[in-house]
């Protein structure tokens, strides 16, 4: 139930705190070390190329994943749109693993690639905050997302509890390789809880941009490099779906490629500048959008702000920004709905769980 919250969307945005919380109890064991199915670990050894598989709001969250997986337990990953894999399929390694990040655990699409590698033979491990989903009892192995329903059709909670999960296992999978790495993901994401919760605080700063961005606007660019390129993608996804804006997110040095051809005067930019071997160069591209009139914003993070910046987040774990800068994004895009009265838990044209290819 909704409770005093006008929205689902609202509520599930705030809850996220909470999810981080319920994840760390349920990922750690007494000796608070990593607790996580002897099974998936030995899969995540065996493996020599990890194949994520997903769509939309799960897709972006399986960017961030690569990233984890790549740099902190050294597996190589491609991650893939589910509804295109099967017809680009890639050359596959000589042992993948497929996994699946969803978070209804009924996505067609996902499903359709899960049945053709199971005849194949391929191992598969399913992220789903459903554990009785089918893509959970069809897979082979299944990690919880623990985040509780998610009612809205924007999927919020179910992306941050993606990210969280998907950083447990590059740990675990990276411990287990006996790698040295300098990170205890379950007290950095008790600190992204506290700095998540220290957000919802500001919520009036959000919402003032959104009313001023976004209230007339017909399009919206969003951008960041680095981790930040890939919230930035999902910060668009959410714009678009339930305000009906038009929005990209872009990789801030690509805007001069050809994008940057649609920047006129007022047009919104809105800029991520959370990792620091980026810093400068996302503000540059800022200033080139700023010149050609565009109207700017910069969400930084802490330690890495300059003067002007909007909004400036509580400091985390470079690696885990991802978890804590999205909260303004998906707020942002709450208050751009709210505010051009549309429908935010139901937005027009969309379903919660798409079950049909
Ligand atoms: C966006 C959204 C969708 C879903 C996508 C995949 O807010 O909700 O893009 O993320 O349809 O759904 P799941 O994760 O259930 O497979």
């Amino acid at each position: 139930e909704k409770g005093t919250y006008p929205h689902f969307m609202l509520k599930e945005i705030d809850e996220q705190p909470f999810v981080m919380r319920k994840i760390i109890q349920e990922y750690q064991d007494e000796n608070d070390e990593i607790k996580l199915d002897e099974q998936v670990r030995q899969a995540m050894l065996e493996t020599d190329r990890v194949y994520i598989i997903a769509a939309g709001t799960s897709f972006h969250a399986g960017l961030v994943g690569k990233q984890f997986l790549e740099n902190i337990a050294n597996v190589p990953v491609e991650v893939h749109i589910a509804s295109e894999f099967s017809y680009n399929m890639p050359l596959l390694s000589e042992k993948p693993l497929f996994v699946f990040i969803s978070q209804s655990g009924e996505t067609a699409d996902s499903r359709s690639v899960l049945v053709k590698i199971k005849e194949l033979g391929h191992p598969s491990l399913t992220l789903t905050n459903v554990p009785g989903s089918t893509l959970s009892r069809e897979a082979d192995y299944t990690l919880h997302l623990h985040a509780g329903p998610e009612i809205a059709v924007a999927s919020t909670k179910a992306y941050t509890a993606q990210i969280a999960v998907l950083a447990i296992l590059a740990v675990d999978t990276a411990k287990a390789k006996r790698l040295s790495f300098d990170f205890n993901p379950l007290q950095e994401l008790a600190i992204v809880a506290n700095a998540m919760e220290g957000l919802t605080d500001q919520k009036e700063i959000i919402e003032e941009i959104a009313r001023d961005f976004f209230t007339e606007t017909r399009n919206a660019f969003y951008i960041g490099r680095g981790l930040d390129y890939f919230v930035v993608q999902e910060a668009s996804l959410k714009l678009k779906e339930i305000s009906y804006i038009q929005a990209e997110g872009f990789a801030g040095g690509e805007l001069k490629h050809g994008t940057i051809a649609l920047i006129e005067d007022g047009t919104p930019v809105i800029a991520l500048a959370t990792q620091e071997s980026v810093n400068l160069s996302i503000r540059g591209n800022v200033q080139e959008v700023a010149a050609r009139g565009a109207k700017t914003c910069v969400i930084s993070m802490k330690g890495l702000e300059q003067e002007g910046d909007t909004l400036v987040l509580p400091h985390v774990h470079e690696l885990l920004t991802p978890l804590v800068s999205v909260v303004p994004m998906q707020l942002l895009a709450y208050y751009a709905a709210l505010h051009r009265d549309c429908d935010v838990d139901k937005p027009r044209n969309l379903a919660k769980s798409v079950t049909v290819e």
